[in-house]
C-alpha cells in the first residue's frame, strides 16, 4: 500500500475558519470531509495521529463587524467559534483539539515565536507611510480605507481593492481616500514595523517545493511555482490595530502580529492546548522527523502553507515541515460562486434542521463532487439522486435485503457457510478494494476512493440479484445458508471500509452486527461468526423526495431575493445630522446627454437646477442611453466639490440605484416637482 516512507507520527491539520461567520458546505467539501476521512482511515490503519482545528480569531474583517454590530470583536468570535464548533462535531470531523486563536495559549506561542525569529536575527524594521485617522487617532487596516478606484472610477472601492473591477489595489493609489471610521480623510504618517525577508529563502523554497515535492497536486504545485517565478518579496508581519496577538516588544504599542503570521501558528498552539487536556506530549508531532505533518487547505490559502509558514518553521528551526498540503479548488452551489453576504449558501446547521440525522449523505455528497482538480458545483437535483440513486438504491438496499433475509431464514443468526469458493472470491474482491481505496486516499483521490468502496456495495446487490437466495431456500437450503453468510460478511466489510467515508452509517450497520473493531487490516476478512445474533434491520438511508428538493431550491432563491437585507452588511458607519444636512440634494431636469469619447462608461449631462445649468459627468452610460435620460427629473448633490473627470469639469452628482449585479438605474423625482426643488 502505498506509503513512501514509515511514519510514526501523523499530524494533520485544517485551516483555521475565520470565526465572524458560520460554516457552508463549500469548506466542508473542500477541507474539513477530506481530512476527517484521512484521519478516520489513518486511525483504522493505527497510525497514531493528532487532527487539529481551530478557530482563526484575529483579522480586519473580524473588527469590521464588532464596528458594525456595536459589540466587541471578543463576542464576535465568541459567538461564532461555538456555532462553527458545534457543526463540526455535528458533521462527525474528528479533531483530537478543536482550539482558537484567542486562547492565551496561543499568544504565548506566537509571541515567543515570534522573538525567537528576532533574536535569531530573521526579521528585519522599516519604517513606512501608512494612513493614519486623526480624528479616530488610528492607524487605518487597508479595508478600512475607501475611495474612488484609479482604473475604474468606482467611488467606494477599498484600499486593498475595488469590488468593482477586481483591480488589486494598494491605499495610497485610491483617489480622495476617506476613513470607513470618522469618514474624514486620512494623513500618511510614518509607523514601524517588522518583516519576514521571504526574497532570502527562495532558493531554498525552489529546491524543497520545485525538486523536492512534485509528487504535490498539480494544482498546488503549479501555484506555488508560479509565485516562486515571479520572485518573492519581504512580508510584513505586523500591523497597526488593536485586535490580535499584541507585538512583545516595549516599543511596540499598539502593534499586533499580522494574522496571517500567527494563524497558522494556531495549528502548534492548537496541539499546546491538546496537551496540556490530554496530559499527552505535543512535541513528538511537530519535532520528530519521522512525523508526517499534513494541511488541509482551500486553495486560497496555498502561498501562506506551502510558502509563508513554511519559512517560517525552517528559520525558527525546531519544527517539521509540512510533507504535503493537498490544497481544493472551490465549491460552487447551482452554478453560482458561494457567498456569505448574499447569502447564497447551505449552512451546515440549517442543514441538520432540514435534515435531521442526514449527515453522510452531504458527506457523501460532498466526496463524490469534492472539487480536487478544479471548482465542482454542487446541486440540490444532484443531491437527491446520489442519495437515492446511489446511497439508498445501492449501499441501503443491500444491507436491507441482507438482514431481511437473515431474519426471515434463520431468525436473525448468522447462518454456517457452506460456499468457500464464494467466500474467498468475495474477500479477495474486498481485499482489492480496500487496497484501491488505501491508494486513492494516499494520494487524496478522494472521490475516487469513494467510488471503491462503493464498488463493495455494488458487488454485493450483484451477487444477491444473481444468486437469488428467496428461490433456494426450500430447494438447497445449504447453499442458501451459503450465500446469506457471505452477503452478511460482505456488509460487515463494508461497515469498515466505509467509516471514514459515512461514519455514522457506519456505526449503525456496525452496532446491528455487534462488531466492535475498527481495524483497516481486518478488511477482507470474516467479521462474523456463524450463530452470532444480528439486529434487525433499519433504514439507513430513506429516498428524498422532489418536494424536498424544491423546498430547498424555493429557500435558497428566496434567501437570494432578500438580499437586500444582507447587503445592510456593508452599511457605512453612521454619521451626525450635522453631517447629513451638510448635503443640498435637488431635483434637476436633464436637458442634454451625450457619451464622453474614448470613456465608455461615461456620459455627459446638462442639467436644469432652476437657476442655473449644470454640467455632471456621470458614469452611467453602460446602463442607459442618452435618449433615455433626457428630459427625466433626477436627483442630484448640488454641493458637491467640482471635479475634472477625463477633461470635463464635473459640477455635482447624479443619484442611482444600484443592485447586486452593479446595474445602475435612475432616481427619478414626481413629475409635480420642479428643477431646483430641494429634496430632504
Ligand atoms: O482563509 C481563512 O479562512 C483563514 N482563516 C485560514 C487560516 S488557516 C491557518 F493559517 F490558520
Ligand atoms: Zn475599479
Amino acid at each position: 500500500m502505498a506509503e513512501s516512507r514509515n511514519y510514526k507520527k501523523y499530524t494533520v491539520t485544517t485551516a483555521l475558519p475565520y470565526a465572524n461567520g458560520p460554516i457552508h458546505i463549500g469548506h466542508l467539501a473542500g477541507v474539513y470531509v477530506p481530512a476527517d476521512i484521512y484521519v478516520r482511515y489513518l486511525r483504522m490503519r493505527g497510525r497514531d495521529v493528532l487532527f487539529v482545528g481551530g478557530s482563526d480569531e484575529h483579522g480586519v474583517p473580524i473588527t469590521i463587524r464588532a464596528r458594525q454590530e456595536n459589540i466587541s470583536p471578543q463576542q464576535i468570535v465568541d459567538h461564532y467559534h461555538n456555532k462553527i464548533k458545534k457543526s463540526f462535531e455535528d458533521f462527525g470531523i474528528s479533531f483530537d483539539i478543536y482550539s482558537r486563536t484567542s486562547n492565551p495559549i496561543h499568544y504565548q506561542l506566537s509571541q515567543d515565536f515570534f522573538l525567537k525569529l528576532l533574536n535569531k536575527g530573521e526579521l528585519f524594521t522599516q519604517n513606512i507611510l501608512q494612513y493614519y485617522d486623526e480624528e479616530a487617532g488610528q492607524f487605518l487596516a487597508d479595508r478600512y480605507i475607501i475611495g474612488t478606484c484609479p482604473h475604474c472610477g468606482y467611488t467606494e472601492a477599498y484600499g486593498d481593492q475595488c469590488e468593482k473591477c477586481g483591480s488589486s489595489l494598494s491605499p495610497q493609489e485610491l483617489i480622495n481616500p476617506r476613513s470607513t471610521l470618522s469618514g474624514s480623510a486620512p494623513v500618511l504618517k510614518e509607523t514601524l514595523h517588522w518583516y519576514l525577508p521571504l526574497d532570502k529563502y527562495e532558493g531554498w523554497l525552489r529546491e524543497w517545493i520545485l525538486e523536492g515535492h512534485k509528487e504535490w497536486k498539480p494544482n498546488v504545485y503549479g501555484q506555488c511555482k508560479s509565485w516562486l517565478d515571479q520572485g518573492l518579496q519581504p512580508r510584513a508581519v505586523t500591523r497597526d490595530l488593536d485586535w490580535g496577538v499584541p507585538v512583545p516588544l516595549p516599543d511596540a504599542e499598539g502593534k499586533v502580529l499580522y494574522v496571517w503570521f500567527e494563524a497558522p501558528l494556531g495549528y502548534i498552539s492548537a496541539s499546546i492546548d491538546w496537551s496540556k487536556k490530554t496530559g499527552k506530549d505535543w512535541q513528538p508531532y511537530w519535532k520528530n522527523q519521522d512525523t508526517k505533518l499534513i494541511h488541509f487547505i482551500g486553495k486560497d490559502n496555498i502561498v501562506f502553507h506551502c510558502i509563508i509558514f513554511p519559512v517560517m518553521l525552517k528559520m525558527e528551526g525546531s519544527y517539521i515541515l509540512p510533507e504535503n498540503v493537498p490544497a481544493n479548488e472551490f465549491m460552487n452551489l447551482e452554478g453560482k460562486k458561494i457567498s456569505t453576504s448574499r447569502n447564497w449558501a447551505v449552512w451546515l446547521d440549517e442543514y441538520l434542521v432540514d435534515f435531521p440525522n442526514k449527515q453522510d449523505v452531504l458527506r457523501y455528497v460532498l466526496t463524490i463532487n469534492m472539487p480536487e482538480t478544479k471548482d465542482s458545483d454542487f446541486t440540490w437535483k444532484n443531491f437527491q439522486q446520489h442519495n437515492n440513486n446511489e446511497l439508498a438504491a445501492i449501499y441501503g438496499n443491500l444491507v436491507n435485503r441482507a438482514l431481511v433475509l437473515t431474519h426471515k431464514y434463520y431468525s436473525g443468526l448468522v447462518p454456517e457457510n457452506f460456499l468457500i469458493e464464494d467466500e474467498e472470491m468475495i474477500y479477495s474482491f474486498i481485499t482489492k478494494k480496500r487496497d484501491e481505496v488505501t491508494n486513492y486516499l494516499e494520494q487524496f483521490k478522494f472521490r475516487e476512493a469513494l467510488n471503491s468502496m462503493m464498488d463493495v456495495a455494488r458487488f454485493g446487490n450483484k451477487y444477491l440479484t444473481e444468486k437469488e437466495p428467496w428461490k433456494l431456500a426450500k430447494t438447497s437450503p445449504n447453499i442458501t445458508k451459503g450465500i446469506i453468510y457471505n452477503i452478511l460478511q460482505l456488509v460487515a466489510n463494508l461497515s469498515l471500509l466505509s467509516e471514514p467515508f459515512l461514519p455514522f452509517t457506519a456505526q449503525k450497520l456496525r452496532n446491528i452486527l455487534h462488531i466492535n473493531l475498527l481495524d483497516w487490516d481486518k478488511i477482507g476478512t470474516p467479521l462474523l461468526k456463524t450463530g452470532a445474533r444480528i439486529e434487525q434491520p433499519i433504514i439507513l438511508f430513506e429516498q428524498i423526495s422532489d418536494e424536498v428538493i424544491e423546498n430547498q431550491l424555493n429557500k435558497l432563491h428566496k434567501s437570494d431575493a432578500v438580499e437586500v437585507v444582507n447587503r445592510l452588511d456593508d452599511l457605512k458607519p453612521i454619521i451626525s445630522w450635522e453631517d447629513f444636512e451638510k448635503i443640498d440634494l435637488r431635483v434637476g431636469q436633464v436637458i442634454s446627454a451625450e457619451y464622453i469619447s474614448n470613456a465608455d462608461k461615461l456620459l455627459k449631462l446638462q442639467i436644469n437646477i432652476g437657476g442655473q445649468i449644470r454640467t455632471i459627468v456621470s458614469g452611467i452610460a453602460q446602463h442607459i442611453s442618452p435618449d433615455q435620460i433626457i428630459n427625466k427629473k433626477v436627483i442630484l448633490v448640488a454641493n458637491l466639490e467640482k471635479k475634472k473627470i477625463r477633461g470635463v469639469e464635473s459640477e455635482g452628482m447624479v443619484l442611482f440605484v444600484e443592485n447586486k449585479n452593479g446595474d445602475l438605474m435612475l432616481v427619478c423625482a414626481d413629475d409635480n416637482a420642479k428643477p431646483g426643488d430641494k429634496v430632504k
